[in-house]
């Protein structure tokens, strides 16, 4: 067999049927939580001024410095693809000036993202999320919801073994304390140059360093929650306490920290075992400066962002069937081509009454078309064979049973409109 020319660039995989049609089902699970909350929806472009990632998502970040698809148009504009949704949402509010109704503001995404990172099982350079992003409250009740709803998807969709961590990074109150006394620790151990220079820039970064001996040295490292102000420490017990009210079970983990630099106070990351070393199949937090970092007003913001590939790996590695298309409820039989063209017309008419259903094209013989038949899943077949048809009647079969009957071609939309329960 000969080699197909081009193929999707490396890091990326096109999701066909049946696959694509999982990923439609596993994206749509993880919305129907939001959308039953009063969560909007809201689609922002593909890619952005480079700046708006560079400033929101932090200089010193691997997304920033490695892992960017950004180019100069025919303009000189410079963009980039964007690697993540917080950021774009957050921008989309102030410019739509959304934050100037009622608050908070609660909104939902769906959509592909970009990374140019080393792929591996789970680790893509092209992904898709859905997010969740709530602006103009700095409640810890929106924080519980998030990770309740997030919950929900997730069972939704059959999984058991999705583990919620939960950490609090502490507000820009707790914080340079913190930093201090984790530079400090730091700076004492005998680090490579690379991971000495992170010390000083980004302290908390070196935390999510995941080589063993690293993990090793940090074993007796300060925890954020030890430094938390007091208003910092009530906010985050009460997400905990909220979380337990609603029987979500949880993992407080002091050492979580995530690639992004905005998060203030609540930080979490649903995780499953089952998937190696790209654990994470969501994560989120909260972001209370990000609005003034990109220069609008004070908007205390939370969310999260589930990833809809890693989460489809998770099903298959518990085991779960994948959800499949939908399918047809009655595929049409013509025999001969005068009935074809009789075929089109019902179809057309079957399809607007409601009645999902599929054709058998291109002239096929009974016994070719009556096998797509029943592949095709569908509860009816309608034969309209060439005696049939100069007798004004169809047949429609029960393909489980059998059962046929013949019915006037008037009437055939109709019956079967009645029977499959549309129109
Ligand atoms: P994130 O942790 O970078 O957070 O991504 C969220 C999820 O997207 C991850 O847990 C993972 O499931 C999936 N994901 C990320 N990178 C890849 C990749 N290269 N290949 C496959 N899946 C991937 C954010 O993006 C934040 N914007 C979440 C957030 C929203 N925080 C507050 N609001």
């Amino acid at each position: 067999m000969s080699q197909p020319t081009f193929r999707a660039p490396k890091g990326t995989f096109d999701l066909v049927p049946p696959r694509g049609d999982a990923i439609l089902a596993v994206r749509d699970a993880m919305a129907a939580p939001l959308r039953a909350a009063g969560y909007g929806y809201i689609e922002t472009p593909s890619f952005e001024q480079t700046a708006l990632f560079a400033r929101g998502v932090g200089e010193s970040t691997d997304i920033v410095t490695k892992e960017m698809y950004s180019f100069t148009t025919r303009g000189g504009d410079d963009v980039t693809l964007r690697p993540e949704g917080t950021a774009p949402v957050l921008r989309a509010v102030l410019e739509n000036g959304l934050h100037r109704g009622a608050l908070p503001v609660k909104l939902w995404y769906s959509g592909s993202y970009y990374r140019y990172e080393r792929p591996q099982k789970g680790r893509y350079r092209h992904f898709s999320q859905v997010g969740a992003e709530v602006l103009g409250s700095d409640d810890a009740a929106v924080d519980a919801e998030l990770i309740v709803l997030a919950v929900d998807a997730y069972k939704a969709l059959g999984l058991n073994d999705v583990r919620v961590l939960i950490n609090s990074l502490g507000s820009h109150e707790s914080r340079p304390a913190y930093r201090d006394a984790l530079q400090r620790f730091l700076r004492g151990l005998d680090l490579d140059d690379e991971t000495a220079k992170r010390v000083e820039i980004n302290p908390l970064r070196v935390l999510d360093d995941k080589r063993p001996e690293i993990q090793k040295a940090l074993e007796d490292a300060p925890v954020v929650v030890d430094f938390l102000s007091e208003a910092d420490r009530a906010h985050h017990d009460k997400v905990r306490a909220l979380l337990t009210d609603a029987g979500i079970e949880y993992e407080d983990d002091p050492r979580l920290v995530r690639g992004l630099d905005y998060y203030t106070r609540t930080l979490f990351e649903f995780v499953h075992d089952g998937l190696g070393s790209q654990s994470a199949v969501g994560g989120g937090g909260r972001y209370d400066g990000l609005s003034e970092l990109l220069g609008g007003p004070r908007l205390p913001g939370v969310g999260w962002a589930l990833g809809a590939d890693r989460t489809l790996l998770a099903m298959e590695a518990e085991g779960l069937a994948l959800p499949e298309p939908p399918g047809v409820t009655v595929y049409v039989v013509p025999l001969g081509e005068a009935a074809e063209r009789r075929a089109f017309g019902l179809v057309t008419q079957l399809r607007r009454t409601g009645v999902a259903t599929d054709v058998a094209l291109g002239g096929r013989g009974l016994k070719g078309a009556m096998k797509a038949a029943d592949r095709s899943g569908a509860r009816y077949a309608l034969i309209l064979g060439e005696r049939d048809l100069a007798g004004g009647v169809a047949q429609i079969k029960e393909l489980a049973t059998g059962e046929q009957s013949a019915v006037n071609l008037d009437e055939v939309v109709a019956q079967l409109a009645g029977r499959t329960g549309a129109g």
